[in-house]
């Protein structure tokens, strides 16, 4: 029988694009968040997508509607008893997440599989924390994860092949591709991708090139579909300066450290798509302004 029902802890921008993928695969999917307005924006979140795959004519109207039945949302953890396997998609703060597996630990029977979805915390720190370790492991989705098709399946040193070979199953059956990493702070993509991005902050700091002319070059000279500018903008600078802060404090790397203008940004409020200013400036709807 494998994983039926999943249980997404998080309704943000990432925890209802995973619950997308899994309805739409045709798991049962149970969402929490901690407000009534947060589930209900996570709701808008996934009508919103299932509309654009509706007009890109990759699902039908009807797989759609049933995909968004295949979605509650709830505010309490305790309805999560009958869950297969969770995974957790709350802020990146330590404290959070192991607060969320410890009311967890407490409702799940023995079986249930725990996965983090976080992008830069140690597995293990969470594992530890509960009386499952072993069926602990990171389930690292990208954004947007409707149409990015990777997902990095993290083995801390607890987590057994047995969890791994389930979540590998699992990611086949949400029809992604899983590829399975060490715990190593940034696994592969992001252990990439920071001081890449990073780089290209020095490089606007320095004067090299403009915002523009420095996605531009990476759009049309490496075919990236977006620019590194564009992509904090996307992510949010909050994200990536929290992540390089992560990385530098496990690294003591100077090209993982968040450049000064990241910290600027993030201080003034400048998250990017989020806030309609960053590198860019955009409108309600998320759209380019300049
Ligand atoms: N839901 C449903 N459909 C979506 C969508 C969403 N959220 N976002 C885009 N689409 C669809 C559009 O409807 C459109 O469909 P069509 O071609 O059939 O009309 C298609 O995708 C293309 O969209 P757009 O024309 O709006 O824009 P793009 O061609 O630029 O594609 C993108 C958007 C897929 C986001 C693309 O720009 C991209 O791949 N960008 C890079 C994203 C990336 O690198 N993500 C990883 C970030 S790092 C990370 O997540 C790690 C974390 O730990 C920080």
């Amino acid at each position: 029988m494998g994983i039926q029902k999943v249980g997404i802890v998080g309704f943000g921008a990432m925890g209802s694009g995973i619950a997308q993928v899994c309805a739409v695969a045709g798991f049962d999917v149970l969402v929490r968040d901690v407000e009534q307005r947060f589930v209900d924006r996570g709701n808008e979140r996934i009508a919103a997508s299932l509309a654009r795959v509706v007009k890109s004519g990759k699902l039908t109207e009807a797989e759609a509607t049933a995909a968004r039945g295949r979605v509650k949302g709830t505010l309490a953890l305790a309805d999560f008893g009958d869950r297969d396997l969770i995974i957790e998609a709350v802020v990146e703060v330590l404290d959070a997440k192991k607060e969320v597996f410890g009311e967890l630990d407490r409702v799940c029977g023995p079986a249930t599989i725990f996965a983090s979805n976080t992008s830069s915390l140690t597995i293990v720190e969470m594992a530890a924390t509960t009386k499952r370790p072993d069926r602990f492991a990171g389930l690292h989705f990208f954004n947007p994860p409707v149409m990015m098709p990777l997902v990095e399946i993290v083995k801390a040193i607890t987590t057994s092949d047995a969890t791994i070979e389930a979540l590998r199953d699992f990611v086949q059956r949400l029809g992604h591709t899983g590829v399975v990493c060490t715990d190593s702070t940034g696994f592969i993509v992001n252990r990439l991708l920071v001081p890449y991005l990073n780089s290209a902050v020095r490089m606007l700091e320095l004067g090299v090139a403009s915002a523009e002319e420095i996605d531009q070059a990476v759009k049309l000279g490496l075919r990236h579909p977006m620019g590194p500018l564009e992509l904090i903008d996307y992510t949010g600078v909050d994200i990536n300066y929290h992540v390089a802060n992560v990385f530098f404090e496990e690294f003591k790397d100077p090209t993982m450290a968040p450049p000064p203008l990241l910290r600027r940004m993030m201080l003034a409020g400048h998250l990017g798509v989020k806030t309609g200013k960053g590198f860019y400036e955009y409108d309600e709807k998320g759209k380019r302004k300049t």
